[in-house]
């Protein structure tokens, strides 16, 4: 693709209420179970003709601080958060070009459930479903599904290898046609062209067919973020779309590079897997008033350590509430998130632990972007033009009808207006949309 043509994505960070706290965000503990704002987003993101929403999930509720909820409970910290499939179906419904994506774990939901899950939603929303594949990162998820903890990082993978074939394999258990739908033989089905697929693996066993019936793309998109070895070969192999965070473009640059290289080991094209680059852009009217909100972003997060410190626990499996906030960094080890730990540490070089919280929380992901809309709109060029490709993935910590509305009515129209996004939708499936450029 032409890397002054770039894609873009949502990352929704929770299903339900996800800024509390923050100004602009409405009437958000009576409104959060009506799902209403994030169909208002929904809607926001097909004006601004972006590919897909990914709908994030994590399936239970922190307890990484001090071996308690409480501070999660109290900040709303990734709770309370509604199902994503249930949410993703409401949005298939209020959109009709805007690739939907679901996050789904492997240890949480058996192959077929999956399937017939992200199938249905591909049905629904005439060819626009999508998985966002994830492992897990908590062993409190897995105690949730009877679990004492999650399998080991590196078995998660091989196991979610098995998961992907089953899958992949119930998706196409009915061949192109099977429906007949033949009113002078009375045939709706034609039983020859639907198989099972009597998949046994090591961790997983599967009959099929899948009885929710074909699925308009055939197979439906699948979205993942591998960052460890194992999770960007993964990647490389399976992913239609990556989602993620290297931090700066250097790193940003390696990413792909090692992506693309690894997906033509595997015999794979790399322009048919796009990969979306996280960032938290702050647009505003002046380049000052953009200029406080970053400020304020750092002062922010010099405020509530605990919070910050428990937020970061929680995505990495660890309980750092006994650790030191004024010593160096202590060692540290995960079976959850590796990669995100590794970018933590390699960060930090040498501050404290609460230097490097700060630090982290007060950054946009991949890149600080900071300005008007036109200041934002030539920085989101010029880190393409230097990364190859393919998006953005934008994420707001401060999600607002408010907020988003920076995005989709202040930068996106400046980023149409140079070309460098698109303006309408070339199809009307959402894999064809990814492939356009
Ligand atoms: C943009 C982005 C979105 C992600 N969304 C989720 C999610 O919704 N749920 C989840 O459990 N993990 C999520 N992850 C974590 C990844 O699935 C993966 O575990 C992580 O990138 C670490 O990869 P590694 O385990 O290979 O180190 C996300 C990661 C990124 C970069």
């Amino acid at each position: 693709m032409a890397a002054d043509h770039f894609h873009l994505a949502w990352f929704l960070q929770g299903s339900s209420i996800q800024a509390w706290g923050e100004p602009w965000t409405g009437n958000i503990s009576e409104d959060w179970m009506t799902a209403d704002m994030f169909l208002d987003l929904a809607r926001g993101m097909e004006r601004a003709a972006f590919d897909y929403i990914l709908i994030e999930d994590s399936i239970y509720v922190g307890q990484n601080w001090q071996n308690s909820r409480d501070i999660f409970l109290k900040n709303g910290m990734s709770v309370p958060r509604q199902e994503p499939a249930v949410v993703a179906t409401l949005m298939a419904a209020a959109t009709k070009r805007l690739g939907i994506v679901p996050t789904l774990s492997t240890f949480a939901y058996h192959p077929y459930l999956t399937a017939r899950i992200v199938g249905s939603l591909d049905q629904i929303s005439g060819g626009r479903g999508g998985w966002n594949m994830v492992t897990g990162s908590s062993d409190f998820s897995a105690q949730n599904f009877g679990m004492e903890k999650l399998p080991d990082h590196d078995v998660r993978y091989l196991m979610a290898e098995e998961y992907v074939s089953i899958v992949k394999q119930l998706w196409g258990s009915w061949e192109p046609g099977a429906i007949v739908a033949d009113r002078k033989t009375g045939i709706l089905i034609d039983p020859e062209k639907v198989h099972t697929i009597d998949y046994q693996g090591a961790y997983y066993s599967s009959r099929g067919p899948l009885n929710s019936g074909p699925c308009p793309q055939g197979l439906p998109v699948i979205a993942q973020a591998g960052g460890s070895v194992s999770g960007k070969q993964f990647a490389a192999k399976h992913a239609d779309t990556i989602v993620a965070a290297p931090r700066g473009i250097e790193n940003m640059k390696k990413y792909r590079d090692d992506v693309r290289s690894q997906m033509r080991q595997f015999g794979r094209d790399p322009d048919t897997c796009k990969i979306f680059y996280l960032i938290s852009p702050i647009v505003e009217e002046t380049m000052e008033a953009a200029q406080w909100k970053a400020e304020q972003r750092a002062v922010n997060a010099a405020k509530n350590i605990d919070v910050r410190l428990a937020q970061f626990g929680w995505s990495t499996n660890l309980d750092l509430s006994g650790v030191d906030w004024d010593a160096p960094i202590p060692e540290l080890k995960t079976n959850g998130h590796q990669s995100s730990l590794t970018q933590f540490i390699e960060k930090s070089g040498g501050k404290t632990l609460r230097e490097a919280i700060i630090a982290h929380s007060s950054g946009g992901y991949c890149v600080d972007v900071v300005g008007t809309p036109d200041h934002v709109a030539g920085q989101m060029k010029e880190i393409m033009e230097e990364v190859g490709g393919d998006g953005f993935l934008f994420a707001l910590g401060n999600v607002s009808r408010r907020s988003v509305s920076t995005i989709m009515d202040g930068l996106v129209p400046e980023l149409q207006q140079r070309g460098l996004t698109r303006k309408a939708y070339g199809h009307e499936q959402f894999r064809d949309n990814l492939l356009e450029f």
